[in-house]
């Protein structure tokens, strides 16, 4: 699969650009805050129908424009599709297949699978288990979409029990039980479906991830990724309803797959986080995306398009062409790369003998670029 033309309307800093793309290899230059990831966060709109970086619509918008459209011209198994994204100021988003809007956008997810790398991904080693919640939630939710409105379904149930908690502590009056009830039900059997995928699918992710860390490093240290949830302690269900009373003094609730995390261990059960260099880190989080595209490769029956943003930043030379070496050997599809100084990744970008095109962005206007 891959984007052959894309248009973007006051999408951040560009006003109205349209630019013809390379099925291969794009390379994105320019210099800071010219814009080169803003592009490619076009694109993670197009395919997951929201911003890589910002969860309000509002700031996507160039400054004092009322509306954005970014449109993309989509090649996939010998077919054309015409996909938009528009968002006008105080109106929902809308994203549109072959110029029909979608009744529900979730039926968009995973059809036009992305898979961007970026610095701030370290944030997916360092943080909280959101980060990795997020991480692992994004993957699954565009290999499986059944899994994406049962999580769906799951977090909707969960916002009305915490919303009744609440109000139960707020007021002295008569509490239901019988409502309570009818949100525990489904939610219990919601937790018990979600993590047998999670743990059917992380055992999946992680032959794929093993391979990608052991390409990308001469590392013999032994990486493991262990999926850990209050699910799998026995008689979850039973503790649930134990649970009640805690989960009424602290309005939440404070058992279930919304609390799960995935520990990244190095060597003899160390953290990752902790225990690991930073290149360590770095080829931890680029061998995660990349086995996100293979898992992603096999479930959806097409080439992902790949977004790197940035990710030659602080390596050597030797460990660009290792990385370079490790993603051509990886995907034959279609990449996008930002380099703020691409005179050391191109000549090494130019031994994959693919078609490059070469684009620089300067202060949101793109020029197509024959060096
Ligand atoms: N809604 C918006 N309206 C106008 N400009 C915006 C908007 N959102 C972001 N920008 C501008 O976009 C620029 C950042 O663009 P971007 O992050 O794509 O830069 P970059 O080329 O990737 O830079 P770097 O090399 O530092 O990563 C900033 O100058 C920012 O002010
Ligand atoms: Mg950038």
């Amino acid at each position: 699969m891959y984007i052959e033309k894309l248009n973007v309307l006051n999408f951040k800093n560009y006003s109205s650009e349209e630019i013809s793309l390379s099925p291969e290899i794009n390379l994105v230059t320019g210099l800071n805050g010219s814009g080169k990831t803003n592009l490619l966060d076009a694109i993670h709109c197009l395919s997951l129908g929201k911003s890589a970086f910002s969860t309000q619509e509002q700031n996507l918008i160039l400054t004092h424009q009322p509306f954005l459209s970014v449109l993309g011209f989509f090649h996939k198994s010998g077919k054309s599709y015409e996909v938009r994204y528009d968002y006008q100021k105080g109106s929902k988003k809308v994203i549109l297949l072959d110029g029909k809007a979608y009744d529900r956008l979730s039926d968009h997810i995973g059809r036009f699978p992305v898979v961007m790398i970026n610095p701030d991904d370290q944030k997916i080693i360092r943080e909280g288990s959101e980060e990795r919640r997020k991480f692992f939630d994004q993957l699954f939710c565009q290999i499986d979409h059944h899994y994406l409105t049962q999580l769906m379904h799951y977090v909707h149930l969960l916002k009305q029990r915490n919303a009744l908690l609440k109000e139960w502590k707020e007021s002295s009056g008569k509490k239901d039980y019988v409502l309570l009830d009818s949100y525990d039900a489904p939610l219990l059997r919601l937790n018990k479906e979600l993590y047998d995928k999670r743990q059917k699918y992380t055992a999946h992710f992680m032959t794929y991830f093993l391979l990608q860390y052991k390409k990308l490093t001469e590392d013999k240290e032994q990486m493991k990724i262990v999926y850990q949830s209050d699910v799998a302690k026995e008689d979850f269900a039973g503790l649930f309803h134990k649970n009640r009373e805690r989960d009424q003094i602290l309005e939440r609730t404070t058992l279930g797959i919304h609390k799960d995390d995935f520990i990244f261990t190095i060597g003899e059960q160390q953290a990752v986080k902790h225990f690991g260099s930073q290149g360590q880190q770095k080829s931890f989080v680029i061998a995660l995306k990349l086995a996100q595209l293979e898992m992603m490769r096999e479930f959806s029956k097409t080439e992902p398009i790949l977004l790197l943003d940035d990710i030659f930043d602080k390596l050597d030379d030797e460990r660009i062409h290792h990385l370079v070496h490790n993603i051509a050997g990886t995907t034959s599809g279609q990449i996008f790369i930002t380099d703020a100084r691409p005179e050391r990744s191109m000549e090494i970008i130019r031994l994959l003998k693919r078609e490059i095109r070469i684009f620089h962005v300067s202060k949101g206007e793109i020029v197509v670029s024959d060096k």
